[in-house]
């Protein structure tokens, strides 16, 4: 007998977290509130400053060519380069003209159920602080220019803007089902790695792409990743690399592509289906992919990051 559907949530208040779920325990900084948002954006001195603008220089030199045209077309129209860390109320308002999003401080990682809260309600919650010269050209934490270089210019484009609503809602049922880690990869693959198909040849336009010089390169040109057409049951069900360049990106044709697979996909009973750790391997190529690119794998096998392999 099929389960009946749960009514969703009308996202106005956050969402209670099922008891028997399991998520991160991260502990909630005291002068946060069960929003998990600063009450005000960090006020970045000049080094601050100036660290985002090399960051955006260094970004800049790669990304022609590289990144996806809504991307640069949005930071375009937010200005992203006019020097400094941007202010969040600013880019909240130009932001909410466009696709009536807004940019939220927060002051670290969040839980999943609030971060999704959040995306239900169209606010994007970025990292408040920014990283040092120190720790320039890799961070374990998003940071203010991974959250708000990487992902915000994406979130002007309309379709984009609706995925990411949907992919806060489609968390709440995620939890409902404690499938958390295989939606956790959909959002991998699209919105932080996810390449697209456009008439020039592949872009990027996942953040975690756009927001480094290696990857850049490295997911759009290296003979060493597989490039397979993302299937949004496959991709729930492969694991994924958090701190090396990944063994596998998946390509879109468009954002209304991306849109349709996920809004129309049947998650109660995907959930249903699916075991609770991953299928197939980051690196795996599989019978149903549609490969763009087979991998030569030869920067995972030469030991990857910490061996001095080249990502070639
Ligand atoms: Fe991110």
């Amino acid at each position: 007998m099929a389960t009946p559907a749960r009514t969703e949530p009308d996202f106005s208040t956050i969402p209670d977290l099922p008891e028997d779920v399991f998520t991160a325990p991260l502990k909630r900084p005291e002068h946060v509130g069960d929003d998990w948002l600063e009450p005000a954006q960090t006020r970045y001195d000049s080094e601050d400053d100036a660290v985002w603008n090399d960051l955006f220089a260094r970004q800049m030199e790669v990304l022609l060519g590289r990144a996806a045209s809504a991307f640069l077309a949005g930071l375009e129209k937010l200005d992203l380069g006019r020097g400094g860390v941007p202010d969040f109320g600013d880019l909240s308002e130009e932001l909410g003209k466009l696709t009536g999003w807004s940019v939220v401080p927060v002051p670290m990682l969040i839980p999943d159920h609030v971060f999704f809260w959040h995306l239900a309600n169209r606010r994007f919650p970025a990292g408040n602080f920014i990283r040092t010269r120190e720790t320039f050209d890799y961070i374990q934490e998003p940071d203010v220019f991974h959250d708000v270089f990487g992902h915000v210019p994406m979130l002007t484009d309309p379709v984009y803007a609706d995925y990411m609503q949907e992919y806060g809602k489609a968390g709440w049922k995620a939890m409902h089902h404690n499938r958390l880690k295989a939606l956790g990869a959909l959002y991998w693959y699209t919105v932080e790695f996810g390449l697209l198909r456009e008439e020039e040849g592949l872009r990027a336009y996942g953040a975690g792409i756009l927001s480094g010089p290696t990857e850049a390169v490295f997911a759009v040109e290296a003979q060493s990743p597989n490039r397979i057409m993302l299937n949004v049951d496959r991709v729930m069900r492969t694991d994924y690399v958090i701190s090396d360049l990944q063994p596998t990106y998946f390509v879109i044709e468009s954002f209304e592509d991306l849109y349709r697979q996920t809004v129309e996909r049947d998650f109660d009973r995907l959930y249903r289906n699916l075991s609770p750790a991953f299928t197939y391997a980051n690196s795996a190529v599989i019978d149903v992919d549609n490969v763009v690119h087979r991998g030569t794998q030869e920067y995972l096998l030469r030991g990857g990051r910490g061996s001095g392999a080249k990502p070639v």
